[in-house]
């Protein structure tokens, strides 16, 4: 599939994108072992978090949904899980692969965990050597990439982790198998990542520690069923925060957006920029922040982007790019060498993809240095390829309203492992986009 965006136009109105990607994989995860049923509303249909709810009923879990986000979840308990007839294909999903391989972990037997061409090629060592620590026996295809086999039956005992990169995957994936060790399980973090999990394990009344940048759970565990309404996605939230930001003219407000302040690296890294952000209606749903978000057009300067904001916007760079190359002046991003390993190395396929739209933007090893220009011409028009990322896909989408042409767009399909719909709602805003099959 292939997007087209005739350039200019602006974002107005009221819309709800649709719902957190995170969230929902681990309200899957956590009602499929928990004791009871558990409901859960505004469910991700994507194809990610729709992996991961094929993997439990592969695994005998009485699931049903989503219909209109909502999906009701049959329990099976901690041990209730069953071997799955084949392999798990977890399609592009890497929160999937990471966070099932903790919980598989501590079953008694064996699974094979798979997915698409870009899966494959992404590194799985980070959760692996962990999981060895704690007792897990999972083999893996060469360098330690997928598929992973994880030989079941293993005891678990619990460990001291220190992670070597800011990564709540990898925190997840151990405190998720800490739900099956024997002890405590502490996982510290180098900078603080989403803490969903440590949240949802606390709404499931399993408890949590946390001190400083430590977190520990005592294993084992048993959850007990809760009802999970999901937030909008602040990472698809994120493309139309840069959108109407950087086309003039705009003013629009995104309903029921999760802002959890370990995801709103986005909101303070766009501030720096200048731009007109506003949360409206702060509330609490199940444990996590949640408001409106009414972003106005500004005029947006280049800025030095603070590591610390890194792991709270990482997600959001292919977004944040194409900001920066509509601001006046340069933006330098530093300490995100974690891009490289994403569904894509999203630090070369911007870079790539803003060159061939005649963006001055150099690539470093851990981020980017963009020399950007406002207005409502700052992008040339040209194609692009997404490289089957579904944020780069959406970020180029963004950049129409700021181009001198039409902008088009290669292998968009793996949107829809986020963002079903993006098409329609973003053309509902009013950027002036279409997709078709690619010939
Ligand atoms: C996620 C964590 C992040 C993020 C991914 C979802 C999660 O990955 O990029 O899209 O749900 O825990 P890392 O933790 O590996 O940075």
């Amino acid at each position: 599939m292939k997007f087209t965006v005739n350039k200019g136009g602006c974002l107005t109105g009221r819309i709800r994108v649709p719902g957190d990607k995170s969230i929902s994989h681990r309200a899957i995860m956590f009602g499929s072992i928990a004791e009871g049923t558990s409901q859960i509303t505004g469910f991700l249909e994507g194809e990610d978090s729709l992996n991961t709810l094929r993997a439990f009923r592969a695994m005998g879990v009485e699931i049903d949904g989503p219909v209109d986000g909502k999906v009701v979840i049959k329990g099976a308990g901690m041990h209730g899980l069953k071997k799955p007839a084949q392999a798990l294909d977890l399609g592009n999903s890497g929160t999937s692969m990471r966070l099932l391989a903790g919980l598989l972990s501590g079953q008694n037997f064996d699974v094979e965990l798979s997915g698409d061409s870009s899966l494959a090629k992404r590194p799985m060592k980070r959760v692996t050597q962990p999981l060895a620590a704690m007792g897990a026996a999972v083999d893996t295809a060469a360098e330690g990439r997928p598929p992973l086999y994880i030989h079941g039956g293993s005891q678990l005992s619990g460990i001291d982790f220190v992670m070597p990169m800011a990564s709540a995957q990898v925190k997840s994936c151990c405190l998720l198998a800490g739900l099956y060790a024997e002890g405590k399980t502490c996982v510290t973090e180098p900078a603080p990542t989403r803490d969903h999990t440590e949240r949802m394990l606390q709404a499931f009344a399993w408890p949590v520690h946390r001190e400083g940048a430590t977190v520990c759970i005592t294993g084992p565990a048993k959850l007990r069923a809760c009802d999970i309404d999901v937030p909008a996605d602040i990472s698809s939230a994120a493309f139309f925060i840069v959108g109407a930001s950087i086309a003039e003219g705009s003013d629009i407000v995104l309903e029921h957006v999760g802002v959890n302040p370990t995801r709103t690296g986005i909101i303070d890294i766009l501030r720096l920029m200048g731009a007109n952000i506003t949360l409206q209606n702060p509330r609490e749903v199940g444990g996590e922040p949640v408001a409106d978000i009414r972003v106005k057009s500004a005029d947006l300067k280049g800025a030095r982007i603070p590591e610390d904001l890194v792991p709270l916007a990482i997600d959001e760079f292919p977004a944040i790019f194409v900001a920066a190359a509509c601001a006046e002046g340069e933006t330098v991003i530093t300490g995100a060498e974690e891009l490289r390993v994403k569904e894509s190395d999203r630090i070369q396929s911007m870079a790539d993809g803003l060159q061939a739209l005649g963006v001055a933007a150099r690539a470093t090893p851990d981020g980017m240095v963009i020399q950007g220009r406002a207005g409502a011409d700052s992008i040339g028009g040209g194609v692009v390829q997404s490289h089957d990322d579904h944020r780069i896909a959406m970020a180029f989408a963004m950049a129409g309203l700021c181009a001198r042409g039409a902008i088009e767009i290669e292998e968009c399909a793996n949107v829809n492992t986020s963002f079903p719909g993006f098409v329609e709602l973003a053309a509902s805003a009013g950027l002036d986009i279409s997709s078709q099959l690619d010939r």
